[in-house]
């Protein structure tokens, strides 16, 4: 096997051909699971088998979900030629054997590096072993690649990126590219071309409002996460899409908040990885995350993420045009209190400020359509009363009468 490898190496350099991005891979936002938000470096071949059943058997994966990607720590070390092994006591089958299984179940395998010499849980880095790498994980039947960004001194970012892309392409498996530098150096600059996805902030933490402290970094909450970088929506579309962290539903929050994440994933176009435990999952965690009509304004093909028409300290009205004229419309109440909204139709004229989406409803009316409840809820003509509960929204989908 790995002499195959070797002389498959030797002849990608030979060939020289123009390394490229896979497109067509993301056309609408990645969906899927990732290990790390509940189980950190307590990964094994179980945990992952056992979460691929679950995805099949919880109905995740007939509402969309689609990748397995287990995070840090599955690695072991190196051989004597270099290739990355798995580490041989939690995955005692190693990695192509559980590939096959995600694979058998109708799911998608993938799995993490990182661009510097070790990723972040100290295991072996991909730094200067980026093509062997890439062509084990082709080997293996890997489908996506999280790449992350520790121990990276002396590296730029977007050329690190786009030698794993590069290699990604040469190893010849369309493999997904997600990017993970945190937002540091601005990838909604120069990632498309490189990448499917990237993060576009520090990595979350397990709570609605709040910044836990790590000493020389910080994680962040839901909203200190939808609150940073409120420029850089224009960078999104099909196929790149910025990425505020995998989900924290089910992981310890309230219903309420558990809501609010996962609508403003939504009408952010954001990618759904769950990263709770979905083999013990409650039955609210669960309607949360197979909400079809949520995951349908995540997914929708004309792939605009959401901006905000209301902008308070305590409430926020945001809006995501749809494919066919259609847009979703979502109020957050940021604050622990129920509140009273008003939203007059007539005097709200909804423009997308980056690429002009225009909604008039002093000019056409439109019917309204509770995404929580699965109700129809009159339409445009009247204004909106609603009482809001604290940190919860309310996501409504219009459709031209
Ligand atoms: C970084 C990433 C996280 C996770 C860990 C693993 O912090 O941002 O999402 O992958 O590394 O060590």
């Amino acid at each position: 096997m790995k002499k195959i490898l070797i002389v498959a190496m030797i002849t990608v350099f030979a060939l020289g051909a123009k390394a490229q991005k896979f497109e067509g891979l993301a056309d609408t936002p990645p969906m899927g699971w990732n290990s790390w938000n509940k189980f950190a470096c307590d990964v094994t071949e179980d945990l992952i088998k056992e979460t691929a059943d679950a995805m099949v058997s919880s109905g995740m994966k007939d509402a969309g979900y689609e990748y397995i990607v287990i995070d840090d720590c599955w690695h072991g070390e190196r051989d004597s030629l270099g290739f990355i092994q798995a580490d041989p006591a939690r995955f005692p089958s190693g990695i192509k054997a559980l590939a096959d299984y995600v694979h058998s179940k109708g799911l998608k395998f993938g799995i993490y590096s990182d661009a510097g010499w070790q990723t972040c849980g100290g295991r072996p880095g991909s730094r200067g072993r980026e093509y062997q790498d890439a062509m084990t994980y082709a080997s293996w039947g890997v489908d996506y690649l999280k790449y992350d960004w520790c121990n990276t001194e002396g590296l730029k970012a977007e050329g690190a990126y786009l030698t794993m892309r590069d290699a990604l392409y040469e190893a010849g498996r369309p493999i997904v590219l997600s990017i993970c530098e945190w937002g540091d150096n601005d990838p909604w600059d120069w990632a498309e071309p490189i990448g499917h996805l990237w993060r576009t902030t520090g990595d979350i933490y397990n709570c609605f409002d709040c910044e836990e402290d790590h000493g020389t970094w910080s994680s962040w909450g839901v909203l200190q996460i939808i609150d940073m970088h409120p420029g850089i929506r224009s960078a999104a579309g099909p196929g790149h899409w910025n990425d505020p962290d995998m989900m924290e539903v089910g992981n310890g929050m309230t219903v309420n908040e558990d809501r609010a994440h996962f609508a403003l994933w939504a009408m952010q176009a954001a990618p759904l990885i769950a990263g709770n435990d979905i083999r013990n999952m409650s039955p609210e965690t669960l309607e949360i995350l197979t909400n079809k009509d949520v995951i349908a304004i995540d997914q929708d093909t004309l792939g605009v993420q959401g901006y905000k028409h209301i902008d308070e300290e305590d409430y926020e009205v945001w809006v995501k045009p749809l494919a066919g004229g259609d847009v979703a419309i979502c109020f957050l109440n940021r604050t622990e209190e129920a509140m009273d909204i008003t939203f007059d139709w007539a005097t709200n004229k909804l423009v997308d400020p980056d690429f002009g989406h225009t909604t008039d409803f002093a000019q056409s009316r439109y019917d309204i359509y509770n995404v929580w409840t699965h109700k129809k809820a009159g339409n445009t003509k009247k204004a909106l009363k609603a009482s809001l509960p604290g940190r919860d929204v309310l996501m409504l989908r219009l459709s031209k009468k």
